[in-house]
């Protein structure tokens, strides 16, 4: 099973296995998000989640503290999505990318 996962502002689309976590999936697609550790450690990898819902996984709670769970922020590295989901955060589409590249030449 999977989730369709839709990356605003651009309205990227991406697909999602069940238990894939949030960033592993962009990465797979083409689109850059900002990350480091990838272990729920260090908080680069903060989006907000519009709609949806998500489970936060091992995100550690000094990289997204409480306040910040209730505010709907998540860890990409460590998220997995229970439905389709809508967030919002940095990114750099590589597919967009191509195509702004592909238009200059
Ligand atoms: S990359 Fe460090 S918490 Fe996600």
């Amino acid at each position: 099973m999977s989730y369709q996962l839709t990356i605003e502002p651009t309205g990227d689309e991406v697909e999602v296995e069940e238990g894939q976590n949030m960033l592993d999936a962009c990465l797979r697609a083409g689109i850059w998000m900002p990350h480091a550790c990838c272990h729920g450690l260090c908080g680069t990898c903060k989006v907000e989640v519009l709609e949806g819902d998500v489970d936060v996984g091992d995100a550690s709670s000094f990289a997204l503290m409480d306040m910040e769970r209730d505010e709907g922020k998540v860890l990409a590295c460590c998220a997995t999505l229970e439905s389709d989901t809508v967030i919002e955060a940095d990114q750099v589409s590589l597919r967009s990318r191509d195509v702004i590249y592909a238009s200059q030449a």
